[in-house]
């Protein structure tokens, strides 16, 4: 967050009070604390979707790294004598690729892989290569090839940013592993694979250049997150980590789902080593219609040893969601239920992967799948204590499809999981027919939250401020558990409005004081998607976006992370003359929510200001038994003159949070126009 002075500060209050007509009062009963905010109650919810996992947040530079691509030389070149087979060494990813002599003294034979949107590399720092390889029984006992980083763009002497020269020996299956250390930066590059003889030249024949075969061809940099090997991306797990969740939920999304039952996320096939986890299609690669070939798969790199290991990093409770027998009902029909959908009958192993998952997270390093928790390097359990059911499943009016399915899951899981929260969903949409329907029946079926999602315009932000305070108090929690506010129309050249720019971000914040003032009911939110790369995105807005090197975090980042890092402990009555602040007709487009942090001793005040001229308000911070004394106070205000601002990997602190200190007695403040603020008083 960026700092001003208090001068420019007031400064800017006075410039702005010059012109505010009305002062309106916002009562805060600082002695009267409400509900008590949940941990959970800002969190991350991840899915791989624009290549957030692979090619993302799982810092694997090989794309196609074990040749299950449907094509299975996709993501590579090729030359000389390459053939896949697929025998290999790993039951559910058999493939792996043979080199042999090409056929001719001076031709080559080698395999070369361009990454996800190219191999990255910056000077100076180490990449960790690895492959599996052995010399197949029938070419004799040793070979050699050579690996490169290599700058495509650049000549003869130049273009090898880094190698190393390995020998394979014996016809076993081996790890070989070695770094790489480039010379220079390089974002367009290629890992290659040369076959070579044993003074590492060109095979000049057959016996001079025996055959190899290589499998789980791989390459890491050498700094990820926490510095597990093969792990995550610094700055997207840090990027993570600074927003301070309180859930995470993971692993999605419609990606739960699956196109169709087969591909389906099946979390048993994210778990083990690497190396055997099956690859799945990412149902995402359907919607890159400018992609004439699909090259969007799972490697699950990034699975659910991976995922607990990260929500203890973070402090974040898991959250995850599971298939509960459905496809994605928008692609998929419910006429011949059979087909795309599971029989409510066949549910069984459905509701038995539910339960494996929970001995996953929690058992005993006894149990079957505790036992894997323990040999994957985590003897603890993960504490696992929300499962969600279902992703954006509908009933149907004559057919309760979904719920008819989540009756079953929830009858074994109170028995088997007794301590386990489990979640429904109200499906894709935050009202209407298929939301009137599902609410009643979630409270009916006792789920313990029920997870709502809401794109929407800026419209109905605005107009939703009051959305949850007319919810009934005794009905199952909340986990708004996927919202964006999503711009509408067109920008007139042409673009659409669907963009992470600061209007719809000031809208986001304006709508989450509703949230906030409803914490007794409301338990968790999560914006959504979290990952976006610029050169493989399907969606958008998304929270964070990033390149090959850089990232910058959106202007919806910075509205969740105020939000997150300002929750406090419990919510104090906020209201203009008796009610809530919410943006209705007469309140002059303010909206405003207000939290003590019991540990802290802070009492904070969220407002935004979406109308066009700037409010005066007298913070009347009222406290019966000794007036509100403050030893501090400062205000942080996120603003851009210009609607249209967005963060870019060019300018990526375009529009951020700027914090100044603040007359720990002042309540009469302005805020400015399309202004949100929060203002914190310290004791
Ligand atoms: O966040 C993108 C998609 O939006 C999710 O996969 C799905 O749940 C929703 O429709």
């Amino acid at each position: 967050m960026k700092r001003l002075s208090l001068l420019t500060l007031f400064a800017a209050a006075l410039c702005c009070s010059a012109t505010a007509q009305v002062t309106h009062t916002f009562d805060i009963q600082t002695a009267r604390p409400g509900a008590v905010i949940q941990p959970t109650m800002y969190g991350i919810f991840f899915e791989d979707i624009n290549f957030g996992a692979d090619g993302g947040l799982y810092a694997e530079m090989v794309k196609n790294r074990s040749f299950e691509f449907e094509d299975p030389w996709m993501g590579w070149n090729t030359t000389g004598n390459v053939e896949i087979r697929d025998d290999g060494p790993f039951e559910h990813n058999p493939h792996y690729a043979h080199l042999s002599y090409s056929g001719h003294r001076v031709k080559h034979t080698a395999i070369e892989n361009e990454g996800f949107f190219g191999i990255s590399v910056k000077k100076g720092e180490t990449y960790k290569f690895s492959v599996y390889a052995r010399v197949p029984e029938e070419a004799g006992n040793k070979a050699y090839f050579e690996v490169q980083i290599c700058d495509k763009s650049l000549d003869l002497n130049q273009h090898k940013l880094a190698s190393a020269k390995i020998t394979v020996e014996g016809n076993e299956w081996e790890k070989y592993e070695v770094d790489l250390t480039p010379f220079a930066t390089c974002e367009d590059g290629v890992l290659r694979i040369f076959l070579r003889n044993s003074n590492f030249k060109k095979p000049q024949n057959a016996v001079d250049g025996p055959s190899i075969d290589l499998e789980h061809v791989s390459l890491f940099p050498a700094k990820t997150w926490k510095d597990r090997p093969s792990g995550m991306r610094q700055d997207l797990a840090q990027a993570l980590y600074d927003l301070h969740p309180g859930v995470f939920r993971f692993p999605g999304g419609c990606i739960v789902e699956g196109t169709d039952l087969t591909d389906r996320y099946q979390w048993k096939h994210t778990v083990g080593p690497v190396e055997n986890r099956p690859l799945n299609l990412n149902r995402w690669q359907y919607e890159f219609d400018y992609r004439f070939y699909p090259d969007y798969y799972q490697s699950y790199g990034l699975g659910f040893f991976e995922y607990f290991q990260l929500s203890e990093d973070f402090g974040a409770e898991p959250l995850p969601v599971l298939n509960c027998g459905m496809t994605c009902q928008f692609e998929n029909p419910i006429e011949g239920e059979a087909t795309y959908h599971v029989a409510v009958e066949d549910l069984d192993p459905y509701i038995q992967d539910a339960v494996d998952l929970v001995e996953f997270a929690n058992g005993a390093d006894t149990t079957t799948w505790g036992k894997l928790r323990a040999e994957m390097g985590h003897p603890a359990p993960f504490n696992l204590k929300f499962l969600a059911i279902g992703n954006e499943q509908w009933d149907y009016k004559d057919n309760p499809a979904y719920t008819k399915r989540l009756a079953r899951f929830i009858e074994v899981l109170r028995q088997k999981c007794p301590g386990i929260k489990i979640i429904g969903t109200t499906g894709p949409n935050s009202e209407g027919w298929d939301f009137d329907l599902l609410q009643p029946r979630m409270k009916q079926l006792g789920v313990d939250l029920y997870d709502e999602h809401f794109y929407r315009d800026e419209e109905w932000f605005l107009s939703h401020g009051l959305r949850y305070d007319d919810y009934d108090r005794k009905g199952p929690k909340v986990f708004a558990g996927e919202y964006a506010c999503h711009g509408k129309g067109k920008y007139p050249d042409g673009r659409e409005k669907k963009r992470n720019h600061f209007e719809t971000s000031l809208y986001e914040a304006a709508f989450l004081t509703g949230i906030e003032r409803n914490a007794d009911i409301v338990h968790m939110a999560t914006y959504a998607p979290l990952f976006a790369h610029v050169k493989g995105w399907q969606w958008r807005p998304d929270l964070i976006w990033f390149d090959n090197f850089r990232s910058f975090r959106s202007i919806s980042y910075y509205v969740q992370q105020l939000y997150s890092h300002y929750k406090g402990t419990r919510v104090l009555p906020l209201t203009m003359e008796g009610e809530p602040v919410a943006g209705q007709e007469e309140q002059d487009g303010l909206f405003a929510s207000a939290v003590v942090d019991e540990v802290a001793g802070s009492v904070i005040v969220k407002v935004a200001n979406v109308s066009d001229t700037p409010a005066s308000i007298h913070l009347n911070l009222l406290n019966k038994k000794k007036a509100a004394q403050f030893a501090a106070a400062e205000v942080i205000t996120l603003h851009s003159d210009d609607l249209d601002a967005e963060n870019s990997l060019e300018n990526p602190e375009a529009v951020v949070p700027v914090k100044a200190g603040l007359d720990a007695a002042v309540r009469d403040i302005t805020i400015g126009p399309k202004t949100f603020q929060v203002y914190i008083f310290k004791r």
